[in-house]
């Protein structure tokens, strides 16, 4: 495993190795400077090779932490997370927590090179595929105490029920439909993962940062980009946004070691909207394992 190599006065994450989507920006920004601070051994995966390197940068220069390394991957590919997630196979044998963070919104429906429609692929089927691929890693770590794996939600899951034979969204495409359904999915998939990998020392979660003020808000359209304009002052920061993110993460609270895939916002396990069912997060993670298929390994 990677060791920690930091002079920092409190290392508590020294020798745990963190992985964070979308760590180049906004709150997976903001968390993954916070692990390295605290030692960790972290992988940041981002999209943009050139934001990927200022991020790593930034973060080295700030916590003396030299033992960070960056991963590129557009997750509008699925095979490029299947790339990524063989460097990462192949730079830890184990994961002590994935941070699935990376998401966005999109202002009309495109398909992805993998057919996919793009909110649903980059927002679910891309940090499900590489949760699944690093797994044995993840199941690795658990074997010493225990792995995490938080998914980012939001609020926003409420907005409308997932309909299974149109994951898609070729009818009735919205910004915030198909940015809603897939924050959904994140919190079924982390309802999922403690079902299965509960008893095994995997302790899984999902959370709603708040409103925060991120670049997020000006990539949905101009429908967006103006409410982000107008709700700004009402806004959280980006410290406080991701606040319950980093406690989820890396806290040792009894809240957290009984976290057991719910859903929290504010340090505080919350309501969820109706149709986030059980029921659902099973049919989700069937439909999804069939739909990644292809980039799984062959048993
Ligand atoms: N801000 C809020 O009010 C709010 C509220 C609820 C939930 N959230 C959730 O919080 C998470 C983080 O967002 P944020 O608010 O911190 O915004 P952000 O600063 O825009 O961060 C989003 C991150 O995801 C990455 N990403 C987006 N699409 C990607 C793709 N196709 N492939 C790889 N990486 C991709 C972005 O990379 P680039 O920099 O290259 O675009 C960026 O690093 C998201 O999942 C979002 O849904 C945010």
């Amino acid at each position: 495993m990677v060791r920690a190599d930091t002079n920092l006065p409190s290392p508590d994450l020294a020798n745990k190795v963190y992985v964070v989507t979308g760590a180049n920006s906004g709150i997976g920004y903001a968390a993954a400077e916070n692990f390295a601070g605290r030692g960790a051994a972290l992988a940041l995966v981002c999209r943009s090779a050139e934001k990927g390197t200022e991020a790593l940068s930034r973060i080295r220069g700030k916590t003396n932490n030299m033992n960070i390394n960056l991963f590129i991957a557009d997750f509008t590919s699925l095979s490029s997370v299947a790339r990524v997630a063989k460097e990462i196979n192949h730079t830890y044998d184990k994961v002590h927590v994935l941070c699935n963070n990376a998401g966005g919104a999109n202002s009309s429906r495109t398909l992805t090179k993998d057919g996919f429609e793009t909110t649903f692929q980059a927002n679910h089927l891309a940090g499900f595929l590489l949760t699944k691929l690093l797994l044995p890693a993840l199941l690795n770590a658990a074997e010493d105490g225990s792995a995490r794996v938080v998914f980012t939600s939001s609020l926003g899951h409420k907005n409308s029920p997932l309909e299974f034979d149109d994951l898609n969204l070729e009818k009735n495409f919205s910004t915030l439909r198909a940015y809603g359904r897939s924050k959904l999915m994140n919190l079924l998939t982390a309802r999922a993962i403690h079902k299965r990998y509960g008893d095994k020392n995997v302790i899984a979660s999902s959370f709603h940062p708040g409103a925060v003020r991120t670049p997020i808000w000006r990539k949905g359209g101009i429908l967006a980009t103006v409410l982000g304009i107008l709700m700004w002052p009402f806004m959280w920061s980006i410290k406080k946004g991701s606040d319950t993110f980093i406690w989820l993460a890396s806290s040792n609270d009894e809240d957290v070691l009984s976290a057991n895939g719910n859903y929290f916002f504010n340090r505080k396990q919350v309501s969820i909207s109706a149709f986030a069912t059980d029921e659902a997060a099973e049919q989700l993670w069937r439909a999804s394992e069939e739909l990644v298929q292809p980039f799984l390994p062959t048993e």
